[in-house]
């Protein structure tokens, strides 16, 4: 299950170089940074979420007190009617690039994600599945710096998958790959959100991503984030802005939301 509520959320930083006046005039060492202001959100479970916004608005931010990394200012949100209060291991992961530990192999690195189980034979089973699902069988024995940029990635998305998380958390998993392994990552997500039904959210600057991707679009405004959109996708898959008109036409108004003018 992994049914998230994001509730009047609000979240400020402060800046403690900054000097400002309190309303009887005087004055207080750092200012306060509005980044979320009163964030309400549904994500239904199972649904893959993908969270769009201009680059500083907070959306990083947003993700990391869904996580738990953080505190908001106010404001809560509840994961199957939990509040989150710190991190939980148990049922969200947060997919990290560069999250492989460099010392162990592809094999060791997937292990890690089934410490509890104690049945070896299930738990190599397990291994293999998620292995042979991103593509890596026969790259078991290799470490990290034997793979390429695309392998690792497929590595890191099997290490998430294998934990069997209720609620899996990315932000920005395509970064730095090549146009073609960005393209096979993005449908292999897609195929395993299908195969798993996993609740997902994603940060991605990317529109076509997003709607390639979601069930739902969510575009956050400019800093202080407020919801802008947040829409349900209904189009089937595999989706085209091509054949789908009505794709192309979100295409064109989140491009336009996005302050872009000619959807490129
Ligand atoms: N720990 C922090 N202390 C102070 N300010 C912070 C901190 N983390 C983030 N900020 C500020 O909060 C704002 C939102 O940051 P955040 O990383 O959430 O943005 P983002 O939408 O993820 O941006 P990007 O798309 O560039 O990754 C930024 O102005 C940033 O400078
Ligand atoms: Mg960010």
């Amino acid at each position: 299950m992994g049914h998230i509520i994001i509730n009047n959320l609000c979240k400020e930083y402060i800046d403690r170089r900054r000097v400002s006046r309190k309303p009887d005039g005087s004055r207080q060492a750092g200012t306060a940074i509005p980044v979320l202001d009163n964030v309400n959100l549904e994500f239904f479970d199972g649904e893959l979420v993908c969270i769009l916004g201009p680059s500083g608005c907070g959306k990083s931010t947003m993700l990391n007190i869904v996580a738990g990394f953080s505190e908001p200012t106010s404001g809560n949100v509840l994961i199957n009617d939990k509040q989150i209060t710190g991190p939980s291991a148990d049922n969200i992961f947060v997919f990290q690039q560069n999250g492989l530990l460099p010392w162990m192999t592809v094999w060791q690195n997937v292990e890690l994600g089934l410490r509890h189980i104690q049945d070896i034979e299930e738990k190599h089973e397990k291994i293999q599945e998620h292995i042979d699902m991103v593509g890596l069988e026969n790259f078991e024995r290799h470490y990290p710096y034997q793979l390429s940029g695309g392998m690792k990635r497929r590595a890191e998305l099997a290490r998430a998958l294998v934990v069997n998380p209720d609620v899996l958390i990315m932000d920005e998993p395509f970064t730095g790959l090549d146009f073609l392994t960005h393209m096979k990552m993005r449908e292999e997500v897609v195929n395993m959100h299908h195969l798993f039904g996993k609740s997902i959210l994603i940060v991605t600057h990317d529109i076509d991503d997003a709607l390639i991707m979601g069930d739902r679009v969510v575009v956050m405004s400019d800093r202080p984030a407020k919801v802008e959109l947040n829409q349900k996708i209904e189009f089937s898959h595999p989706r085209s802005f091509v054949k789908q008109l009505g794709l192309r036409r979100l295409r064109e108004d989140t491009f336009l939301m996005l302050g872009v003018s000619h959807a490129v």
